[in-house]
């Protein structure tokens, strides 16, 4: 058995691809992957828990991109044995800006660690990943599989590694999901476009991010909510500039903060896929999200810092 967990970036992506910092935190909502030994010959799998009975080894519209993370891990660990059976159990939305891919990676890494006993070290698992992650996404910062591997609160920055936030109390969000997905790898080049032909001004945002980061973390720790909702709010203006969000992505901010919320943006690529709103008193939570509801294609109600 091997899970990864999904995530909500709580602040500055897109941004640290280009080497700012970032905050993430994990959310509850997982992958598992069980792995059986199989006597037939070739890995079949059972998708979502559902019987398809897909002979992995034979390509197919629906999963040639698990596939390819799954042979891009066998070639790595170099794992010749092709007689075994995957069943996948997956809670995250496929292109809405959780960290899906990356929390596959992790649980199929995970799996096949202690299936086959290869003794993976943690560090291992998320380097694997970030393997995976690269064949979606072209030039992933690391954000997805770290916290897919790790979970908690994050702050991640490219290249320098990972530092823990640790919260006084967890903080209940609202994260609301909308019908047009995103597309990472496309979003990704788009801002790099934006960067090539902006480059001042993509600088100094840069260093805006890399103040909100750290005037991010201060309030994370010293539970500042009303300071953090205003960052996130700044946050998304940002992300707006870039070209990244969208109108229904900015509506549902909009509705978020008229209902209570004291900070409301997309969270992951942008183009669709989640917004989050800051929702920390319980009535507030249920409120927003009863007001989000009507908008969007799924609502959770959660909490970070668990
Ligand atoms: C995707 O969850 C986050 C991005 O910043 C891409 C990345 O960091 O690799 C858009």
């Amino acid at each position: 058995m091997g899970t990864g967990y999904g995530k909500v970036i709580l602040f500055g992506e897109q941004f640290v691809v280009h080497g700012t910092p970032a905050i993430a935190a994990s959310v509850e909502k997982k992958t598992e992957i069980k792995i059986k030994k199989f006597e037939g010959k070739g890995i079949f799998s059972d998708y979502e828990g559902r019987w398809h009975n897909i002979n992995l080894m034979k390509s197919h519209p629906k999963t040639n991109w698990f596939r390819k993370i799954l042979f891009l891990l066998l070639n790595e660990l170099q794992i010749k044995e092709k007689n075994f059976f995957i069943e996948i159990k997956n809670e995250l939305p496929v292109g809405a800006g959780m960290g899906s891919s990356a929390a596959m990676s992790v649980a199929l890494s995970r799996a096949l660690n202690t299936f086959f006993k290869l003794e993976l070290s943690e560090e291992q698992i998320c380097e694997l990943a970030y393997k995976a992650e690269q064949v979606f996404h072209g030039t992933p910062s690391g954000i997805d599989n770290t916290l897919a591997t790790y979970r908690g609160i994050i702050l991640f920055e490219k290249e320098k590694g990972i530092k823990r936030i640790e919260l006084q109390k967890p903080i209940n969000i609202v994260i609301a999901r909308i019908k047009r997905k995103g597309n990472t790898k496309k979003l990704v080049e788009h801002v790099k476009r934006f960067k090539e032909k902006n480059l001042d001004e993509f600088e100094r945002m840069k260093e805006k991010v890399c103040e909100l980061v750290r005037r991010a973390e201060k309030a994370l720790q010293e539970n500042d909510l009303q300071e953090l909702g205003f960052l996130m709010n700044v946050n998304q203006k940002l992300l707006e500039i870039i070209g990244v969000s969208t109108k229904e992505l900015e509506e549902l901010c909009e509705i978020a903060l008229k209902n209570g919320a004291l900070g409301a943006k997309l969270t992951g690529a942008g183009g669709g896929g989640c917004m989050i709103a800051l929702t920390p008193e319980e009535d507030v939570q249920e409120k927003v999200a009863k007001a989000l509801k009507k908008k969007s294609l799924e609502v959770i109600k959660t909490k970070i810092g668990i």
